[in-house]
């Protein structure tokens, strides 16, 4: 593999949606199909990075070099980034993770009553992990988000980007056809702190990853001199 800046780092990157149980048969979820991060750990393998890729469950084939610690729950893939950050140099966050889970989860199916037409299901928020790990964050990690919005794509992303702490945030406006979950394209806004928004055409997801990627090299340059 040719030499880039991404040679001898460790990256974390995150992918999937994460499940949240309410009882044994049932769970809450989203649309993530874990396709962005895996596209993105894909190429950073190829330009020479230690990628490990916390995967929440997917349909997916790991790709080839990299390192896979897969995760179920919120919490789980918390505790993954909480364990693995300290030694990554980058984290990218494209899972999709649940904001709420059930406050309690039952051992037994819950059962439908003759005498109970409705049923109320309490959630309680996750850990914010981008939060997290922007309370753990050292001099030299670079930590990059996604916003996946549904309106006012810029303005809820900027506030991530800010209250996230991030270097860099990648915002897709979900509500698009062939945008976000699901499907084999993408298209993105990447926001930083130093430079005017790029932005990508409606491409596949893993030319979107090398836009993406690109930004995270120019990053690392500008903090490595
Ligand atoms: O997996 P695909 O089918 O390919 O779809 C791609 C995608 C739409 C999932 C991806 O492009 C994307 O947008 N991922 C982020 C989805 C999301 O959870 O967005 P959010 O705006 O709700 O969260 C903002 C950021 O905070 C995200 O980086 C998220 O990983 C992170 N987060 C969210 C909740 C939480 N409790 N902790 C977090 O760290």
């Amino acid at each position: 593999r040719p030499k880039t800046v991404f040679s001898g780092k460790n990256v974390l990157v995150t992918a999937g949606g994460t499940r949240e149980r309410i009882d044994p048969v049932r769970f809450i979820t989203n649309d993530s199909s874990g396709k962005m991060g895996y596209a993105i750990a894909a190429e950073l393998v190829n330009r020479g990075a230690n990628v490990t890729l916390i995967s929440a469950p997917t349909r997916l084939t790991v790709p080839n070099g990299t390192h896979l610690v897969p995760v179920t729950t919120t919490e789980d893939l918390a505790d993954a980034v909480v364990h693995h950050f300290p030694k990554a140099d980058i984290l990218v966050m494209a899972a999709a993770v649940a904001d709420f889970r059930p406050k309690t989860s039952v051992d037994q199916k819950i059962k439908k009553t003759a005498d109970n037409d409705e049923m109320t299901l309490s959630l309680v928020k996750t850990t914010d992990i981008l939060k997290t790990a922007a309370s753990l964050k050292q001099p030299g990690q670079l930590t990059v988000g996604f916003a996946a919005e549904t309106q006012n794509l810029i303005t809820n992303a900027t506030k991530k980007l800010t209250s996230k702490q991030l270097d860099l945030l990648v915002a897709n406006d979900v509500s698009q056809p062939g945008v976000g979950f699901n499907g084999d394209t993408n298209q993105v806004t990447i926001l930083s702190r130093d430079k005017t928004p790029v932005q990508t055409a409606l491409v596949s997801k893993t030319a979107v990853a090398a836009t993406v990627v690109d930004e995270l090299a120019r990053l690392v340059d500008t903090k490595e001199g």
